[in-house]
């Protein structure tokens, strides 16, 4: 038999049910979804831990309505907190720190884990999780934007498996199923375009962070609304898809799709293009992933394709949003290029949140970043935490002298 590039080896057996979960940013939109889902079906799991960032007062009540033995949280002071606001009685581990989290990502009492953290922190439990041969429900792209090649090798040697949350990269794997990988001529990645692709430089260069978090047609983080808002996301989803699928940059196309109904599709070599549409709500490929292969009713109105009535596609504008071409570049520069990619990102994007930089900024620090860094060996974990931390450093230093970015 031929192989297929599915994240699901053709030889491995799915885990009975209930299955036993452990959700890393269960306090954040992903995270969120991720337990509606579970509440719609509570005989097929086990929350077994939740970890959060700052949020106690959410991952508080969270814990009190799931009771998991194991809680996360950023540090001690905010540990503390949580054990007082938890009900009598129960004493959950309280986990703590980026440690914290890797626990979380490796114990041994959990089948499936939800790494929904959001930025470069959601690497090491990503890691963690491939080591401890776990499945690994991932929302998490920054994690293979760092470090993809590093995470499919612990992959191969633990048996671990990496099921795509991002509803593009969930809809290409439904698309994949049951096709050689030698018939797959292209990944097409579909994108919004987000809440500024109809609008002028003019416009864009007065623009807010309240305008840009209002994303068109999904509800999400404030972290990836403005990463839609710059097609940031859709640069670091190439280099996701890529990793995933082990192909190269050139055999991945972007089309702008604004009704964000057809997630995404595969051209194979005869020209047919085999695509996933849905209503867009993460509840999909999040329930797509937990169950896998199962299927599971989910309490959304389906789509209903003459309702949706126009389905449009377009080219996306690299002119006016540079972020796509520079994540195309990083990939293809080195393995060091999209971790400065990314850790720029994720600093421009704080600041404008903060109103310290305006929106055309980012693409612009990013490009200063990725000109000025020189390519180094990016063979362990540690060097990516390295450069990571060098750049976000670097970044923030230059800005507050004045002068240019160098990474
Ligand atoms: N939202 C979507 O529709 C969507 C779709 C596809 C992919 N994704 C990806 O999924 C990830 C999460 O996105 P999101 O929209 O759910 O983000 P979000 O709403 O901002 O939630 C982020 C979560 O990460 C936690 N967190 C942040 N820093 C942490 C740290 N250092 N240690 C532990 N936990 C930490 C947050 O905890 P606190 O809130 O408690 O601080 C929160 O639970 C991102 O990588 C994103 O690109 C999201």
């Amino acid at each position: 038999m031929k192989t297929y590039i599915s994240p699901w080896p053709a030889d491995m057996a799915a885990p009975s049910f209930p299955r036993r979960l452990s959700i890393l940013g269960a306090t954040g939109s992903i995270g969120l979804s991720a337990l509606k889902v579970v509440s719609e079906h509570p005989d097929l799991f086990t929350i077994v831990a939740l970890g959060a960032g700052r949020n106690v007062q959410r991952l508080a009540e969270l814990a009190a309505t799931w009771r998991p033995s194991h809680l996360g949280i950023a540090d001690q002071p905010a540990a503390d907190e949580l054990a007082g606001l938890l009900p009598a009685g129960y004493a959950p581990e309280i986990h703590v720190g980026e440690q914290g989290s890797c626990e979380l990502a490796s114990l041994d009492e959990a089948d499936v884990i939800l790494s929904s953290i959001v930025g470069a922190a959601g690497f090491p439990p990503t890691l963690a999780a491939a080591r401890a041969g776990k499945i690994i429900a991932l929302a998490n792209k920054e994690s293979l934007v760092l470090g993809g090649h590093i995470i499919r090798r612990v992959c191969r040697r633990s048996g671990a498996v990496v099921l795509p949350v991002d509803s593009e990269h969930n809809a290409i794997f439904q698309s994949l199923a049951g096709h050689d990988a030698e018939d797959v001529r292209h990944l097409v990645l579909t994108a919004s375009g987000g809440p500024f692709r109809t609008r002028d430089k003019a416009f864009l260069q007065q623009v807010t962070p309240d305008q840009a978090l209002n994303h068109p047609n999904w509800s999400m983080g404030a972290k990836i609304s403005i990463d839609s808002a710059t097609l940031m996301n859709k640069g670091l989803e190439v280099i996701e898809a890529c990793h995933l699928y082990g192909l190269p940059p050139q055999a991945v196309k972007v089309v702008v799709h604004p009704q964000s109904i057809v997630h995404s599709l595969v051209e194979y070599v005869d020209g047919s293009l085999i695509g996933h549409l849905g209503t867009p709500n993460m509840m999909i490929p999040i329930a797509h992933c937990l169950c896998y292969p199962k299927r599971v009713s989910l309490p959304l109105k389906t789509l209903s394709l003459a309702e949706a009535g126009s389905l449009t596609f377009e080219e996306p504008k690299q002119d006016l949003f540079p972020c796509l071409r520079l994540a195309f570049e990083a990939f293809a520069a080195s393995k060091s290029h999209p971790i400065v990619l990314n850790a720029a990102n994720e600093v421009a994007v704080a600041l404008f949140l903060q109103e310290k930089i305006p929106f055309l900024r980012i693409p612009e620090l990013i490009e200063q970043a990725l000109e000025a860094h020189e390519a180094v060996d990016v063979e362990e974990p540690e060097h990516i935490l390295e450069i990571d931390a060098r750049c976000r450093r670097n970044l923030l230093e230059r800005l507050a002298g004045g002068s240019n970015v160098r990474c």
